[in-house]
Formats: structure tokens, C-alpha cells, sequence
């Protein structure tokens, strides 16, 4: 991207949160303040260019009240990344509050922030035993559960028909420890209304309500080299590959990513079955939910925590993207200060010390983590 390019591009993200295009210059001069030389991560620097440049996306999960309110925010969104994602705001709890009342005000802003940006959106998501509404509990039951379950996907992914790079329609539904022998959470309340058949129905529902989207599973604990972890993956593998035995439409996995700077595991034979097994099913994979938490870590020195973080990026990353059906790497989060792995429990407890996952830090500079990612990207094979 030329810099005058970029000058437009940084001009237009402003223009599209509804301020003056004046403020466009301020919003370019306010990047240079906090990046240093904007040339160095910006344009051809930026994230979203070099994973471009490989046949990848680049992406974050955002907080809709930062884009509203955040012009930094806004300015290193439309600067790094190709693809964005709802951190919360397109979950079951936000876009239904009540049992016949949508709400879409933040996730139509995310959504068209992102188009005027020239990037594109993944849908998060349609079915998770967490972020549920208030009245789901009282309200759901065995009988009516199919079709609140039809109408939620039908309504919220015919809202964004068409505009979804892909969606997460299942969420974590492998859960070990409930001890059944496919793995299935049977804790779920999901699982408890339908029965297991409620993973294939959704995927088919959410077909016919976006038959554009990328339908994705999305799990976590499934990424590094130990013995729970491949239970997880294993079960996560032979699920997906029921699926596709019975027919069930799904396109990819993914594969959220949250990591651990002190974890003694380390990423090797896993990742590899984890790709191998994509692939043997047609399957795409997406790094979805990537951070690495640092609390961990037995050193004080900001410096060495933040290396100790990149370095994870890089053997993560490094091993993750020999896969071809890698298509897409997204942060969960932007900035340190805003990361949910900071959220209030872990500033009630430490009032001083902040964990540093992510690629830019609480100035929106870029971090250790951001020039291994970027690196990571260049070191990958064109897809
Ligand atoms: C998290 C959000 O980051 C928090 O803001 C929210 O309070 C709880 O959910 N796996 C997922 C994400 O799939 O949706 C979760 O997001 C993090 C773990």
C-alpha cells in the first residue's frame, strides 16, 4: 500500500465511524505518535499485508464499545488487519436479549466498519453453553428448544447473509471431564435439551441461513503436546469426522489458541494431527482466539515476559503454519489494555501487574509478539 493509500484508507475508517474526514490527518499523525515511524508496521508492514501477501488473513477480536468510542482504536484496526471478529457482541446473550427481541446494534457496527474497511467478518457464535440470555434458563425446554435454537440461527445469520467469512456455529461442545466416550459436553444445557444430535442440526440450519459462510467448529485445550490435551483432540478429530461421515456441512476448524508462556508442554506431533485431520476432511483451519497469558512466568522483567510471549507466538505459529489449510490467524484482542485475560479478576488480585498477550500494548505500540507474528507470517508458504 502506498502511503497515500494508506493516508485514504486511515481517512475512510473515520469517515465510516461517522466523524468529520478532517479528522482523518489527526487520526494518521496520532498513528505516527504511537508507532514511531508508521512506514515500519503500517502498509506493507502491516499485518494484514504480509499475511495477504501468503494467501492468509490477518484479524482481531473486537470490543464494539472501543469502536464506537476509541479512535486509536479504530485507526490500528483499519491499519493491521483484513478480518475482524465480535469478542462478544454477536454471542446469543448480546443479539437476544429477550425471547422475541433482537439486538443488532453492535454487531451491525462492527460489520460495516469492517466492509468500509475492505475487510471481512467472522461470525462468533451461534451455539455455546456460556454467554447465554437471562431468560434462556427459565425458558427453554426439551419442547420448544429446536426452535428457539432454528429461529436464533435463522435470525442473526440472515441479518449478515452473505457478509460472514465464516462462522463459529458450534462452540466448545468437547468437554473430557463429563466422561462420556465421544467427549461430548454433556453439561451443556444445548446437549441436555436436544441430545448430541443438536451439533449436526445447527450446522444444517446455520447452511440454510448463510450457505456463503464458512461453517467452522471452534474449540480450545486442543494445541499443545500432552496427554489431556490430546484426548481433547482426538475427540475434537473424531467428531469432526462424524460429521462429515453423516453428511453434515462443515468447512473448517477452529482452533481458538489460547497458549501459556509457562506452559512445560510444548507444540509438535499435536498441531501436526490436528492438520493432518483437517485436511484428510476438506477441512480449513483458522487460529481463532490467539493469546498467550504470561501469569505464569517466574521473571518480573517486562522485557523478558514479553519475549517469553513472542517466543511462544513464533513456536506456535511457526509449526501451525506449515499447514496449508491454515487460512487465517486472528488475536483475541488488539491492545494489553484491553485483553480479557486482564478482566476484573485479575486486577483484583494484581492491582500492579498487567499480563501482556497480545500483539500491541496498552500505548497501541507494537509488542514482541506483534514482529513474531509478523514474522511468522512472512516465513510461511504461499497458500
Ligand atoms: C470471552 C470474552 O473475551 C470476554 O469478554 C467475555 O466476558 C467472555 O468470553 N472462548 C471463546 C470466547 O470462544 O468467546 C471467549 O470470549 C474466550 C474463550
Amino acid at each position: 500500500m502506498t502511503r497515500r493509500e494508506w493516508l485514504r484508507r486511515a481517512a475512510g475508517t473515520v469517515v465510516a465511524a461517522g466523524l468529520p474526514a478532517l479528522f482523518g490527518r489527526r487520526a494518521g499523525a496520532l498513528a505516527k505518535r504511537r508507532h514511531g515511524n508508521p512506514d515500519n508496521i503500517t502498509g506493507r508492514g502491516s499485518l494484514a499485508s504480509r499475511a495477504a501477501a501468503r494467501g492468509m488473513l490477518a484479524g482481531a477480536a473486537v470490543d464494539t464499545r472501543l469502536l464506537r468510542t476509541d479512535d486509536t482504536y479504530r485507526q490500528v484496526l483499519a491499519e493491521q488487519y483484513n478480518i475482524l471478529v465480535g469478542e462478544n457482541c454477536m454471542k446469543f446473550g448480546a443479539t437476544q436479549p429477550r425471547p422475541e427481541t433482537y439486538y443488532f446494534n453492535d454487531a451491525d457496527g462492527l460489520v460495516s466498519f469492517a466492509e468500509s474497511n475492505g475487510m471481512k467478518v467472522r461470525g462468533h457464535n451461534f451455539v455455546w453453553h456460556e454467554a447465554l440470555p437471562e431468560w434462556f434458563a427459565g425458558t427453554v425446554t426439551k419442547e420448544n428448544a429446536e426452535k428457539i435454537l432454528v429461529d436464533h440461527i435463522m435470525t442473526v445469520g440472515g441479518r449478515f447473509k452473505g457478509r460472514i467469512h465464516s462462522w463459529d456455529v458450534v462452540n466448545e461442545a468437547i468437554w473430557i471431564p463429563d466422561g462420556r466416550p465421544d467427549g461430548l459436553r454433556s453439561s451443556s444445557p444445548w446437549f441436555q435439551m436436544l441430545g448430541p444430535d443438536y451439533i449436526d442440526f445447527a450446522y444444517r440450519t446455520a447452511r440454510e441461513a448463510d450457505p456463503k459462510a464458512l461453517l467452522t467448529y471452534n474449540d480450545y485445550g486442543i494445541e499443545y503436546d500432552n496427554g489431556e490435551e490430546a484426548k481433547k483432540r482426538a475427540a475434537v478429530l473424531d467428531l469432526l469426522k462424524r460429521m462429515k461421515a453423516a453428511g453434515t456441512p462443515i468447512d473448517a476448524l477452529g482452533v481458538q489458541s489460547h497458549l501459556n508462556a509457562a506452559s512445560t508442554s510444548g507444540f509438535g506431533s499435536g498441531l501436526r494431527e490436528l492438520l493432518d485431520g483437517a485436511r484428510s476432511l476438506g477441512l480449513q483451519v483458522f487460529v481463532t482466539e490467539l493469546d498467550v497469558k504470561d501469569d505464569g512466568l517466574e521473571v518480573d522483567d517486562v522485557a523478558k515476559r514479553d519475549e517469553a510471549v513472542a517466543g511462544v507466538y513464533r513456536d506456535y505459529l511457526g509449526r501451525m503454519l506449515e499447514g496449508r489449510e491454515v487460512k487465517a490467524v486472528l488475536t483475541w484482542g488488539v491492545s494489553d489494555a484491553h485483553t480479557w485475560l486482564n478482566g476484573a479478576k485479575w486486577r483484583e488480585k494484581h492491582p500492579d501487574r498487567e499480563q501482556r498477550p497480545l500483539p500491541f500494548d496498552d500505548q497501541y505500540s507494537p509488542t514482541p509478539a506483534f514482529f513474531a507474528l509478523r514474522e511468522s507470517f512472512d516465513n510461511a508458504k504461499r497458500r
